[in-house]
């Protein structure tokens, strides 16, 4: 089978190259002339584990290539999947669509037999629609359906989710769209991956729920954790004693500084907007919205409140800027937050990530200074934060670590260490919710 990916990011990237590694023929469009021409150079324009090597072998073997023009590769199509972004609007949280209709008035200029149009980004209920009445408007003549396929795999462990996800879901109407992509997903059913079958609405809401639920678990217990705090209860063992509870499950419930990213914060922001187009007041939304906000600034003023509110003459060392590890993503990381927070109240930030600096220097203030070993951001520092759990950040050298530094304030907002060790190195040690 031939199919387009248009837009290669995160999502069109990681999805072209697992459907050209089932064996299609896979050409990725972007509009971005510099990502091309990268992709056409062997450079991969994101970070993600493993996606180097699956894109040069697939790329090698023939079957996937990179184009900045639609044509010719749509008109041969049996599939187009849109995966452009869908990020939120300015000013009202809605998903901005400017992208995925631009996709589709160029897509139904180039359709050529029957062709599956297929919404992979993420998008509001009536998008898929939207999407088919503006393809029939620019080609009446064009013989398609449109599909919903929401994508839930996760930045830095895109391929492993992929290839072996929970489910697919395919929100399609006709026979014939359903065949396209039920064999365009048979490797998936030979590892017997459940398939979902829905309309195209049911699809794409649910993506949303999926996202919006997610974020809800983490600003429960992130809610949890300040309650702990106070009462000297301890959110791990929290966690664990919920997470064992088969109705609860283990997964998302680890507490930290927010949940951030390019997703969790824009989708539960553009349902809010869905509920409020139909009338209806998202309750549960809006407080994992406020509380994940809650808990960024919460922390940032933990730090300030130890150090004595007046940082001026402060150094903090924050290791890990990205909004997890294995990504250079930088979006919504809740860093964004908590660093300017201190730069605010005067502190002098050194910081160190392993992928995110190339983002993180686009996005923070300019005053942060970079360094690539966190035993150099350390040296003369106040404090020291821990806001993304890298590897390299797991299993530090405490006493080297608490001799390159100044003061003696550890803020552990990963919940990767044990107290009694980092205290046994000589600091204060802080966590969340324990
Ligand atoms: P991204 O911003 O990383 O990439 C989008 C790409 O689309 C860019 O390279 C851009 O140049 C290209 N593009 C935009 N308009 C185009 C057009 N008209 N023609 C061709 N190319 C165009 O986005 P992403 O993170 O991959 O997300 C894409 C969609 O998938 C979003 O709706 C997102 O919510 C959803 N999603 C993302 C993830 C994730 O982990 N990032 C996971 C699941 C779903
Ligand atoms: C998330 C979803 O997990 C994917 O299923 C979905 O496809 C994707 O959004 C999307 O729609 O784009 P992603 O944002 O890549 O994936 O990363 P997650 O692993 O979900 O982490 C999101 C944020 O939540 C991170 O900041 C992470 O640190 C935080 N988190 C996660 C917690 O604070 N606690 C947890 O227990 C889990």
């Amino acid at each position: 089978m031939k199919i387009s990916v248009i837009g290669t990011g995160y999502v069109g990237l990681v999805s072209g190259a697992c459907f050209a590694e089932f064996g299609w023929n896979v050409t990725c469009i972007d509009k971005s002339s510099e990502r091309i021409e990268s992709l056409k150079q062997g450079i991969i324009p994101i970070y993600e584990p493993g996606l180097d090597d699956l894109v040069l072998s697939n790329v090698r073997a023939g079957r996937l290539s990179f184009s900045l023009d639609y044509a010719p590769a749509v008109e041969d199509s049996d599939a187009v999947f849109i995966a452009v972004g869908t990020p939120s609007r300015r000013g009202d949280g809605h998903a901005d669509l400017t992208y995925v209709y631009a996709a589709a008035e160029e897509i139904a200029s180039h359709l050529a037999g029957y062709t599956v149009v297929v919404d992979k980004s993420t998008v509001p209920v009536g998008t898929a629609r939207k999407v088919a009445e503006i393809i029939r408007k620019a080609n009446p003549n064009a013989d398609f359906d449109v599909a919903s396929n929401p994508e839930f795999l996760r930045e830095g462990s895109a391929i492993g989710d992929f290839m072996r996800p929970d489910r697919v879901v395919i929100g399609a109407e006709s026979e014939r769209a359903k065949a396209v992509l039920k064999e365009l997903y048979r490797p998936l059913y030979q590892i017997e991956t459940p398939m979902v079958f829905t309309t195209l609405e049911t699809a794409e809401l649910i993506k949303y729920a999926s996202n919006a639920f997610l974020a809800a678990k983490i600003s429960f217990i992130n809610e949890i954790s300040a309650l702990c705090e106070k009462t000297g209860a301890d959110i791990k063992a929290i966690s664990k004693g919920m997470g064992l509870d088969k109705r609860i499950g283990s997964k998302f419930l680890q507490a930290g500084p927010g949940y951030g990213g390019s997703c969790f914060p824009k989708d539960v922001s553009a349902l809010i907007r869905i509920f409020h187009d139909n009338n209806l007041e998202p309750h549960i939304l809006e407080a994992v919205t406020e509380v994940n906000l809650n808990q960024k600034m919460r922390l940032a003023y933990r730090v300030i409140n130890l150090l004595g509110q007046d940082l001026t003459q402060k150094t903090i060392a924050v290791l890990g800027l990205t909004f997890k590890p294995e990504t250079d993503d930088m979006r919504e990381a809740p860093s964004l937050v908590i660093v300017p927070e201190l730069i605010k109240a005067g502190a002098h930030i050194k910081a160190c990530d392993p992928q995110g600096v190339r983002e993180a220097k686009k996005l923070l203030p300019e005053s942060v200074e970079y360094l690539d070993s966190p035993y150099d951001a350390v040296k003369d520092a106040d404090a020291v934060i821990i806001l993304t759990e890298w590897n390299q950040f797991r299993g530090l050298d405490l006493e080297l670590i608490k001799k390159q530094m100044n003061g003696t304030l550890f803020a552990d907002f990963r919940n990767i260490y044990d107290r009694s060790l980092v205290e046994k190195a000589g600091f204060t040690y802080i966590a969340v919710g324990r």
